[in-house]
């Protein structure tokens, strides 16, 4: 069960957390974009903060009311996934924990136009040539300071459990973090909706909290794992 909003079992904690998508201008007036909706992660600031954490959300395109649901909470913006990496870098000095729940474009525009794209100058199609975007993830994890509990996230498109749960440990080994939370998406699932399931395996490979309901509810089972994970190691 979740713990009533006033128990203040995270009292103490400074976490910082991502959400939202981020979007690789291609001209002045469009951009590369993905439908992280940024629910997850405002849901995960929220509850960590009813718990009495000291909160910072690094938000990225998130709706404004979305957001009016994280409250009375340190809200920094991000544009691009560079600005992101730059927020996130900048919060997660002095933070004991750290969750990406931002979806990062893994690739932005080479050469952004800085007037708008006309068909006359690109008739019958256009190419967009993209370069890959740094990690921030591992980037944070790389340089984590002792006894700070670096989260990511995963969206999978996945055919069965047991494939999700793979792909998670192999996630979660390659970006060298403590605890990987992974979500199976699809054309219908996943996105834009107020209820989540995630696995979340742990740095021996085991599956240490499975959620299945609101954001709010795998919110709060995500930072019970966390807590957990953060404390025993910190022993
Ligand atoms: N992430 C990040 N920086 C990036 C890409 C991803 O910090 N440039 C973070 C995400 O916020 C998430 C985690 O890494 O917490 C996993 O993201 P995901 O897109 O699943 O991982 P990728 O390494 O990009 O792998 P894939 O090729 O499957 O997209
Ligand atoms: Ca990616």
């Amino acid at each position: 069960p979740a713990p009533a909003p006033d128990s203040a079992d995270l009292a103490g904690l400074r976490i910082v957390v991502s959400a939202g998508g981020t979007r690789e201008p291609i001209d002045p007036v469009r951009f590369l974009g993905n439908r992280s909706s940024g629910r997850q992660g405002v849901a995960i600031a929220r509850a960590a903060a009813d718990r009495g954490a000291e909160v910072v959300l690094v938000a990225a395109h998130v709706d404004d009311a979305v957001l009016a649901e994280a409250p009375a909470i340190d809200v920094r913006r991000a544009g691009t996934a560079a600005e992101l990496g730059a927020a996130m870098r900048d919060a997660a000095a002095g933070a004991d924990v750290v969750i990406m729940a931002a979806a990062v474009a893994d690739y932005r525009v080479a050469e952004v136009a800085d007037v708008k794209l006309t068909k006359e100058s690109s008739p019958g199609g256009l190419e967009l040539r993209l370069v890959e975007n740094d990690d921030i993830l591992a980037g944070l994890a790389a340089s984590r300071a002792p006894g700070q509990t670096i989260v990511g996230f995963a969206a999978e498109t996945v055919s069965s459990d047991d494939e999700l749960v793979e792909r998670a440990r192999r996630k979660r080994e390659r970006k060298g973090v403590d605890l990987l939370a992974a979500n199976a998406v699809g054309w219908d699932s996943g996105f834009e909706s107020h209820e989540n399931a995630v696995v979340v395996v742990d740095a021996r490979g085991e599956v240490v909290a499975r959620a299945d309901g609101t954001k709010r509810e795998v919110a709060n089972a995500l930072l019970d794992a966390v807590v957990r994970d953060h404390r025993e190691r910190l022993r």
